[in-house]
């Protein structure tokens, strides 16, 4: 399994496997404009592909912009196809996302998701910390309601 960022050749691949759940010309667009982000930005669309070139898992991983926020990078869009999960690869994209945010200086990573979820549990597996919960934070598909969660590790940091 390979973890990389993403390549204009992934869109079928990420359209076929549902990873984004948007129809061929949006994720045609996200693809599209995560590539262009990320000449000059500190930006990353991460995706793991499996021998066959199928796209299996992906993350966004983006260092926040506000100057006060520098020091943070957010994982963003994170989804492994159910046939891999359980597998370690989570453990491999957030290695990979957190190596990118340590190359921006970052020294915490972040990541939200949805409470009493199997994310949540994963993601203190992985070694996030909740920090908070915003009740009723999250209204999804066929008026359900979550809290949502937000978690963060801490990077280590680089020495020039
Ligand atoms: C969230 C997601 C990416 C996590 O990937 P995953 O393959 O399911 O994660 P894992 O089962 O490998 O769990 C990650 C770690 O937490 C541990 N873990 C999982 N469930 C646990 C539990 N109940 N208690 C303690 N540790 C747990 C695992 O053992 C693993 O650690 P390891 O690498 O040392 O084995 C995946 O479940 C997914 O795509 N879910 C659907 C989309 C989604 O909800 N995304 C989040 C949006 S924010």
């Amino acid at each position: 399994m390979l973890i990389r960022p993403v390549r204009e050749s992934d869109i079928e691949s990420l359209h076929r496997n549902r990873l984004c759940g948007l129809t061929i010309e949006e994720t045609a667009e996200l693809v599209m404009s995560a590539t262009d982000e990320e000449h000059g930005d500190e930006s990353r669309f991460l995706v793991a592909v499996a021998q066959g070139g199928g796209v299996v898992g992906m993350t966004t991983v983006k260092r926040l912009k506000h100057r006060m926020c520098r020091h943070r990078a957010e994982l963003g869009g994170f989804v492994i196809l159910p046939v891999a999960r359980g597998t370690g690869l989570a453990r491999r994209i957030v290695d990979a996302a957190s190596r990118h945010a340590g190359d921006w200086g970052c020294s915490i990573l972040e990541v939200s998701c949805r409470g009493g979820t199997h994310a949540e549990k994963a993601y203190v597996g992985l070694g996030f910390q909740v920090w908070g919960q915003l009740p009723g934070g999250f209204h999804d598909h066929d008026g359900l309601v979550f809290d949502e969660v937000r978690l963060w590790m801490s990077l280590p940091t680089k020495t020039p």
